[in-house]
């Protein structure tokens, strides 16, 4: 075995999005009282570390991705007792608590920002990147990743302030070493209250380079920020001094939201350790798109061709460099079994399985959004007002509103890719508003919690969520799943995805039929061993039956 061993190779992540998964206090969202009651739950399943987005005060432009005090907790979602209580509890049974570290801009209402736009003499103006207009416009052509420009004009002060997110998000100046020295100390200060790590938030883009025009795609309508701002030396500058200043000091899991290349990744996550312990890469999920100005907005769909080419190349591309992470979704992406799988009555359950199998056979540490360990779908709403997304009601006044996509078009793609379609309560059981809260929630529940919760797949044997229990439970005994390489398989199959890890003369066999049909199994000889996992009780020697996803462990 080649790999150093690590405690966050071996483990399995929860994400928490906190709004959505257990209110306790009747107000329609969810709280981190409701988090300490769910613990047994998620000790059950057998997750290691549990990460939670945002839960800190935040004016919620973007739902706490805009922070106004890093050290406190929004009153919607508790009080520090009940942050002290909920972290005591996951301690206790033995998890790690992973928390969000939201630090390229902060919120508009954050005491550093509320002094920095008073004046150009505050002492915070430089904490933020304030730009003089040019020729009466902003200062250059940048989009902001939620539509508009990413300059804000302020009257106050006759400047614009950067804004890579909403306006409500101001960037933090990380040129200037005092802003540096405030979010290290803040770091320090929840490394002491005893967290186990963090997942830094869009953490590639913290080192703006230079203020240049960036190239405008064909019919767009501003520049891409790319190349001044993501994976720049200077970001990779900060996150090394970030490490000796606060991370070194303790035993952390940290990964970062980056996205970027391969090659990028090898160097945020290098197993030389002097950054990151992973990062969580987009390709296989933004990446998938038609390549418009529309970005995201399309009716681009989950290829096996695509997701392979991709999800392959980073396998082989790290391993042995650096460490990945594994995830098909999270609260920025739809639901996996509706992406990439198939949620019709008919195949939810199989399919749902057969993508937990290949992401959690694959070398990385693997991540669980909550509700995926119950296999549930899209929300598929059909009206602009059920959506509470800022970037979905930014998108309809881009594109819609100036008529420059038709609206049924629109609402086509919004039900198919808009993050509130993983941001829907958890579906704890068949009681009115699933289980979630006795109030009135903040986002409708789905419709189908009545068919898919948490109540009736803990007692069923053969729910998604004892799959999930039994490839983690796996994880945790075969050093192969963690540490053996990654061999691809079948790299012109059209319909199977497969590979093979092996590690000291061990070999496990990964097969999973992207596809409703039956096919044929594609290897010419059977694979070594016996079936460790599948998702279906018989199989069939020579054929994979639909969306079956088999697991053999044997020698080589
Ligand atoms: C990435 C977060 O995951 C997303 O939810 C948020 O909107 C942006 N960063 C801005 O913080």
């Amino acid at each position: 075995m080649n790999e150093k061993r690590a405690w966050w190779k071996e483990a399995v992540v929860y994400q928490i999005y906190p709004r959505s998964f257990q209110d306790t206090n009747g107000d329609g969202v969810g709280d981190l009282n409701g988090i300490t009651k769910r613990l047994d739950y998620l000790k059950n399943l057998g997750v290691d570390v549990i990460w939670v987005s945002p839960f800190y005060p935040s004016p919620n432009y973007d739902n706490g991705y805009d922070i106004s005090d890093y050290r406190g907790i929004h009153p919607e979602f508790g009080t520090m007792e009940d942050f002290d209580r909920m972290l005591h509890g996951i301690h206790e049974r033995g998890m790690k608590l992973v928390i969000d570290l939201v630090v390229n801009h902060t919120s508009w209402d954050h005491p550093f920002f509320v002094e920095s736009r008073k004046s150009k003499d505050n002492p915070y103006r430089d904490y933020y990147i304030w730009r003089d207009g040019n020729n009466g416009g902003p200062p250059n052509n940048w989009g902001s990743c939620f539509s508009g420009s990413a300059w804000q004009y302020d009257e106050a002060t006759d400047q614009y302030y950067l804004h890579l997110f909403t306006p409500q998000q101001p960037d933090l100046n990380w040129a200037n070493p005092e802003v540096r020295d405030r979010v290290f100390d803040m770091m320090t200060w929840w490394c002491d209250k005893g967290i186990d790590g963090f997942r830094m938030d869009v953490i590639g883009m913290i080192g703006k380079e230079n203020y240049l025009d960036g190239a405008v795609p064909p019919g767009g309508l501003y520049g891409s920020f790319e190349k001044s701002c993501q994976h720049t030396e200077t970001t990779h500058r900060y996150l090394r001094e970030m490490r000796e200043r606060v991370l070194d000091k303790y035993d952390l899991l940290t990964v970062g939201e980056a996205g970027g290349t391969v090659e990028q990744g090898i160097r945020y996550a290098s197993l030389d350790e002097k950054e990151l312990n992973m990062i969580f890469s987009f390709e296989h999920n933004d990446g998938l798109n038609d390549g418009t100005e529309l970005g995201k907005w399309s009716d681009h769909g989950a290829p096996l061709k695509e997701v392979r080419e991709i999800m392959n190349r980073w396998q082989l591309g790290l391993i042995g460099k650096a460490w990945n992470s594994v995830y098909l979704s999270n609260h920025d992406q739809p639901r996996q079994v509706s992406r990439y799988g198939n949620d019709s009555p008919l195949f939810r359950v199989r399919s749902a399985k057969m993508l937990a199998t290949l992401i959690h056979m694959m070398h990385g540490t693997p991540y669980i959004y909550n509700g995926e360990e119950l296999g549930m779908t899209n929300a598929y709403f059909t009206r602009l007002s059920d959506y509470q997304d800022v970037e979905v009601h930014n998108a309809w006044k881009q594109w819609v509103a100036s008529g420059r996509v038709h609206p049924e078009d629109m609402m086509r793609y919004f039900a198919r890719i808009a993050r509130d379609n993983a941001r829907t309560p958890m579906q704890w059981d068949d009681t009115p508003n699933a289980g979630f809260t006795t109030g009135t929630p903040w986002l409708a529940v789905n419709r189908n919690y009545l068919m898919i919760n948490a109540e009736d797949e803990v007692g069923d044997p053969d729910s998604v969520y004892n799959y999930y229990k039994e490839l983690i439970r796996l994880r945790h005994t075969h050093d192969v799943i963690v540490y053996g390489s990654f061999e691809p398989l079948l790299n012109d199959d059209e319909n199977v995805y497969a590979y093979r890890r092996v590690l000291d003369g061990t070999v496990l066999t990964v097969l999973c039929n992207w596809t409703d049909r039956t096919v044929p199994c594609g290897l010419k000889e059977e694979s070594p061993g016996d079936i460790l996992i599948s998702n279906y009780a018989l199989h069939k020697e020579g054929v994979l039956q639909p969306y079956e996803a088999i697991v053999k462990l044997g020698k080589e």
